[in-house]
């Protein structure tokens, strides 16, 4: 597929990267790039050869956020009953493979939600986050005032959305934002080497992983932890199990089959 406001490429030929691509605008999300998004995560996603992806954007900006321009003149019913954000916007959410935020520059307002809507975030010295919407007139409307709390706490959380205040990398990593921060000229070295890394794991337990952090989100503690237990006892149904084990008594490296 032909794609115009995002590019995608493979890397080591298991990795699948999707580059925001509108600089011009410091790739503000509209829902052409949104629709577009969405249907590469779904691709890569369903490809056998592929076992984990990064969203990328470029050295200034990650994403300055939903595209003002385009929002400007919304009415309520426009946006209520186009369902805005709701109809397109969320499909990361279904990709069960792992999805890496490789960030530089601004990961503002939608951009940071986007970015929180990943699995983990690796940073650049140069991130800078916030949730700046309130400027606007407006609050964040793409889970800011959901994921920014349970990631930060409540009081960084209120400090971002209520004063607008911009949190740079250190402070994000500090806060437990983000997973690394690395310099700028190395983070997609370091994102693509963590993807790697998962890559050559058993696809079957990345993703059972990524399914048990996932619901500790969604449900009470003594539920999640069921969810876990089972998840696990489910795993030595596993080919990988017996090979990841096997490998570790035999002092060899396993060679995951993903099943
Ligand atoms: C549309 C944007 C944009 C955005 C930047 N641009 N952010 N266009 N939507 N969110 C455009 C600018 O208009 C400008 O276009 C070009 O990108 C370069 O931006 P500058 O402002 O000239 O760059 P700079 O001075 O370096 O400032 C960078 C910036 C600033 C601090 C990131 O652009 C900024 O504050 N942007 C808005 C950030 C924001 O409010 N985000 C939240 C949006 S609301 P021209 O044509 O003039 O060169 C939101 C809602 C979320 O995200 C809820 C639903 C998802």
């Amino acid at each position: 597929m032909a794609y115009e406001t995002i590019e995608t490429r493979v890397e080591g030929g298991k990795v699948g990267v999707i580059a925001l691509n509108r600089p011009k605008q410091l790739n503000a999300l509209n829902n052409q790039l949104m629709d577009e998004l969405g249907a590469a995560l779904k691709a890569f996603d369903a490809d056998e050869a592929i076992g984990c992806m990064i969203v990328t954007g470029s050295e200034k900006a990650f994403a300055a956020g939903a595209d003002i321009g385009a929002m400007a003149g919304y009415s309520f019913a426009d946006v209520y009953k186009g369902d805005y954000i709701t109809r397109n916007w969320e499909t990361i959410r279904t990709i069960r493979k792992p999805v890496i935020a490789a960030v530089s520059g601004f990961a503002l307002g939608g951009g940071c939600e986007l970015a929180m809507m990943c699995d983990f975030i690796i940073a650049a010295d140069n991130a800078k986050f916030g949730q700046p919407e309130i400027k606007l007139g407006i609050i964040p409307g793409a889970g800011g005032t959901q994921r920014l709390p349970r990631a930060v706490g409540k009081s960084k959380a209120m400090d971002m959305a209520l004063t607008a205040r911009m949190m740079d990398a250190t402070e994000a990593e500090r806060a437990g934002l983000v997973s690394r921060v690395v310099p700028l000229d190395k983070m997609m070295d370091e994102a693509l080497a963590a993807a790697l890394t998962i890559c050559d794991f058993s696809q079957v337990a990345v993703m059972a992983a990524k399914e048990a952090v996932n619901r500790s989100f969604e449900s009470g503690l003594a539920d999640g932890i069921m969810f876990e237990r089972r998840m696990f006892h489910a795993m030595f149904a596993t080919s990988d199990q017996k090979e990841g084990m096997d490998a570790f008594v035999n002092k060899r490296k396993a060679q995951f089959n993903h099943q």
